[in-house]
């Protein structure tokens, strides 16, 4: 395969997936096809824009049109699709948006790819439509163990699966069950992916990873937000009792698995992605408090009265866990990083690059956060 097409390398994780293809293999013309939102910066390519190897052109998946000559033109043999709408917030309170990026540009995406390697004498053959999805379409799972034993909310969860704060986990056979429009948006467009290779025969495979954080990542999400924050000395939201759980992984440990996927992964198929990194919200905030103190120079425990406990997000997941031991198995992947040295990269990255915080926070996204906060 040459030719290879990324959607959303302007964004957080397509960035990374972006900046490993590209200097990983010298021989790939890698197109990165991204229509720029307030989540899209060009900035988190710079170190790599430049490479003979890379291409940026700016579009919008849901151009069925555009689609089509894109692909056409630059003769694209296979397809790593990141772009989307992917705050759960902003679908809360625009979910039409989040249908015609992640459904219909989805469907878009799909149908110019068919078309064009229909058109061609190998047809199918050596050709790849690599969807990527979260974990939120299996909907939320259980906080305390099935067993009545009380998890131990007062510590990290372990990542031994037996001592975690639930035995349940998703896997690659879990029933999808989304709650809010963001993933109701991306199960959609999970099925419309399936559907294409079974009704079709368009080679495919769909991965669903567990929540990302690392640098390039947009504030609006908890890790950055609250660093953020921290550093302004702002309060710092945290939606309903904050006992919630998430399943955290270090951005490029995500990247690296696509990648294997991408060559090595079984067509048609379905792999969970995740650290079994668990934590409960305010545990986690509580760990990038004391970071940033420490790198700033604070006092421990300096920022801790910046915490604020603000309505609940409405539908909120209780609790996600990916169980990753398919591709583990199947594919050797691990992750790399342990939580402690990622989120201390991740923490460092933030203070040392707040001009580039300062760039993507103007205009739109100060309108909107401004907005969201007015009335918690
Ligand atoms: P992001 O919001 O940081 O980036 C999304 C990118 O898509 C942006 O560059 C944006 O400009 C682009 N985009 C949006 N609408 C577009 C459109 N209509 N046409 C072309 N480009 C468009 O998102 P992210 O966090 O990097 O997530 C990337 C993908 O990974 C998404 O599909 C998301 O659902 C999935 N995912 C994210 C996480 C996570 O924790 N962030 C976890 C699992 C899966
Ligand atoms: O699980 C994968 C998903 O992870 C991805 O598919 C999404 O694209 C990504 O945004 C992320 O979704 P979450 O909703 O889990 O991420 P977020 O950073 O928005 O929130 C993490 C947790 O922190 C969640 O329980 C809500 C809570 N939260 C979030 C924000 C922004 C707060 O308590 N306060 C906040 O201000």
């Amino acid at each position: 395969m040459k030719n290879i097409l990324i959607t959303g390398g302007a964004g957080f994780i397509g960035s990374h997936v972006v900046r490993l293809f590209v200097t990983k293999y010298p021989d790939y013309n890698i197109v990165n096809l991204d229509k720029l939102t307030y989540a899209g910066n060009l900035a988190n390519l710079k170190d790599v824009e430049n490479r003979p190897n890379y291409t940026f052109v700016k579009a919008d998946i849901a151009d069925l049109d555009l689609m089509r000559s894109i692909i056409r033109d630059h003769r694209i043999d296979g397809i790593i699709h990141l772009a989307a709408e992917s705050h759960v917030d902003r679908s809360i309170r625009d979910p039409f948006t989040f249908a015609r990026t992640n459904v219909m540009g989805t469907l878009s995406l799909l149908q110019a790819a068919k078309e064009y390697w229909e058109s061609l004498p190998e047809g199918f053959n050596g050709k790849l439509f690599y969807h990527i999805s979260t974990d939120e379409v299996y909907g939320a799972l259980q906080l305390n163990r099935p067993d009545g034993v009380e998890a131990p909310f007062s510590t990290r969860a372990s990542s031994e699966r037996e001592l975690a704060f639930g035995t349940d986990f998703f896997t690659e056979a879990t029933a999808y069950n989304p709650h809010s429009p963001y993933s109701a948006s991306k199960a959609s467009s999970d099925h419309f992916v399936r559907a294409y290779h079974d009704t079709y025969g368009l080679p495919t495979i769909v991965t669903n990873c567990s929540n990302n954080y690392g640098p390039y990542q947009f504030p609006e999400k908890l890790i950055p937000l609250f660093i953020n924050n921290i550093r302004q000395r702002k309060p710092l939201p945290v939606y309903g009792r904050g006992e919630n759980v998430r399943d955290w992984l270090f951005v490029e440990d995500h990247a690296r698995a696509i990648d294997l996927i991408f060559h090595r992964g079984k067509v048609a198929d379905t792999y969970n992605i995740g650290g079994f990194n668990e934590w409960k919200n305010i545990d986690l905030i509580k760990v990038i408090i004391k970071t940033v103190d420490r790198l700033l120079g604070n006092p421990d425990g300096y920022s801790l009265d910046l915490i604020t406990y603000v309505t609940d997000r409405p539908g909120h997941d209780m609790r996600y866990a990916i169980d990753s031991r398919k591709l583990q198995s199947e594919l050797g992947w691990e992750p790399s990083l342990q939580f402690e040295e990622g989120i201390e990269k991740t923490v460092r990255w933030y203070l040392a690059n707040e001009q580039w915080v300062n760039n993507v926070t103007s205009g739109d996204y100060r309108r909107y956060y401004e907005e969201m906060y007015s009335n918690r």
